[in-house]
């Protein structure tokens, strides 16, 4: 069973904040899969993780590109977004193996779209819509996805007075 851990996303702002407290717990080879309908805030948490590592130039959604590197805070970082796959085997042939397994850490949109292709995570984030609000579901599938759930649970939530 994986550990799972939920928080409230009131506004941008919140989902904002996951991210910069995300940012800081990521460690090399990392894989997270972002789950939930369009408009949920997938982007909106990577743009905001990236922004925490220190990027500075334009985090573009890659709906069309499907993929967009980074290296930020001494990370190699690949966002990838799966929405236009329409077989599972368009994994293999855009050749995105070479994201997972080695030292990028692979946000990843719409993973279902791959799957059963892709190796499970070391994290999912299912983010589910609430009216205006949202709410992100963690869970961990591996030792350290467990350990970054951890730390986050430890760690003070950004944004908030005395944080
Ligand atoms: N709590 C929230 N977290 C993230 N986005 C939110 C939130 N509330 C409203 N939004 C809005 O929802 C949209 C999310 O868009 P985006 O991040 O591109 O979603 P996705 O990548 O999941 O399709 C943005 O327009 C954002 O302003
Ligand atoms: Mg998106």
């Amino acid at each position: 069973m994986p550990s799972t851990l939920t928080r409230a996303l009131a506004d941008d702002a919140a989902t904002a904040a996951l991210g910069g407290s995300l940012a800081r717990l990521l460690v090399p080879g990392l894989s997270i899969h972002l789950s939930g309908p369009l408009g949920a805030g997938k982007t909106t948490l990577v743009r905001a993780l990236l922004r925490a590592l220190g990027e500075r130039g334009r985090v573009r959604s890659p709906t069309f590109t499907l993929v967009e590197p980074y290296s930020a805070g001494g990370l190699q970082l690949a966002h990838l977004d799966l929405y236009r796959f329409d077989r599972a085997a368009e994994w293999d042939e855009a050749g995105f193996d070479e994201y997972l397994g080695g030292d990028t850490v692979s946000l990843i949109e719409w993973p279902e779209r791959a799957a059963p292709g892709l190796p499970p995570p070391d994290l999912r984030i299912d983010i589910a819509i609430e009216g205006e609000a949202r709410r992100a579901t963690l869970s961990s599938y591996s030792v350290p996805g467990d350990d970054l759930l951890a730390r986050l649970t430890a760690a003070p939530t950004d944004g908030e007075p005395g944080a």
